[in-house]
């Protein structure tokens, strides 16, 4: 269901305080990717703890996929634009992931899952982003949904942009999903030449924007595709206003409320204090992490 909405009111725009150039990886059993948000940048972009992009035609880059492994302590959200991946975890949750559909799954106090790829060639593109959890909820119930294409709202503005909502609310369209500590807002926007979009953010909530095709302008600052903008936290500011450059563009903007909590991370366990980490590792090989109770 697509609704055309008027522009929100920006009157103090954020600006750009850096622009990040993402680093080429590997992850999984193999697969190559885009780390966008690396670890030192945690701290400045708290709650959001990692992002990474990945886009491929050649199958030796992605089929080896994701085999059984585990998380503790936060939330990943997968965002596959194109390709098709199957999910199935120790909760005994299973979903095939495809063209615009989103998985949102809050890994808590711990699961095993594997992430496979469910195609032999073609076009993989797609993000995966990590959201921390609050101490309080670290070691709450594993929670887990699929989003179908079709079932992320989208909405077009007057002046062409098309802006799916993952999550948080834009333009008085809430998103597929809410979550109440860290009130992510997760959009995915596609700007005809020369159009622009505008969006209201908390002042202090950190927020970023990744281009993926064309280039966008946030005030003064020139951002080419595949480069993460960290929108500057002015107390005053109100929202960010962007402005597609001579060819269709399509960034996320992603924003959320910093949880100001100690972060402990080793790999796929990500807690407050180094005893919660070995505390983790140790439930992880004693296979107590994808139990039913711990
Ligand atoms: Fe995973």
């Amino acid at each position: 269901m697509t609704h055309v909405r008027d522009p929100e009111m920006v009157v103090r725009p954020r600006s750009v305080e850096r622009l990040v150039v993402g680093q080429a990886t590997s992850d999984g059993a193999g697969v190559k990717l885009t780390r966008v948000l690396t670890q030192p940048l945690q701290r400045r972009l708290d709650p959001f703890l990692m992002l990474d992009a990945f886009r491929s035609d050649d199958p030796g880059d992605y089929l080896a996929g994701f085999p059984d492994h585990p998380h503790r302590g936060f939330e990943t959200v997968t965002y596959m634009i194109a390709g098709r991946m199957r999910h199935r975890d120790s909760a005994g949750h299973e979903g095939l992931l495809e063209n615009g559909g989103v998985q949102w799954m809050s890994a808590a106090r711990g699961l095993i899952h594997s992430e496979m790829p469910e195609q032999e060639d073609g076009l993989m593109e797609g993000f995966q982003l990590w959201v921390n959890l609050p101490a309080r909820d670290k070691m709450g119930e594993p929670w887990y949904r699929d989003f179908a294409a079709r079932e992320i709202p989208v909405f077009t503005t007057a002046s062409g942009a098309t802006v799916r909502v993952i999550a948080g609310e834009s333009h008085g369209v809430a998103g597929a999903v809410t979550r109440e500590a860290t009130e992510p807002l997760y959009l995915d926007v596609e700007l005809p030449p020369g159009a622009r979009f505008t969006q209201s953010l908390p002042a202090g909530h950190n927020a970023f924007a990744y281009v993926y095709r064309g280039e966008i302008r946030i005030g003064e600052t020139a951002v080419p595709r595949q480069r993460m903008a960290i929108l500057a936290g002015a107390p005053e500011a109100d929202g960010v206003v962007v402005e597609a450059g001579g060819e269709p563009a399509r960034f996320l903007l992603i924003a959320g409320r910093p949880l100001g909590e100690p972060i402990a991370q080793y790999g796929p366990f990500v807690m407050n204090t180094q005893e919660e980490i070995y505390a983790a590792v140790n439930d992880f090989r004693e296979g107590r992490l994808g139990a039913t109770r711990p």
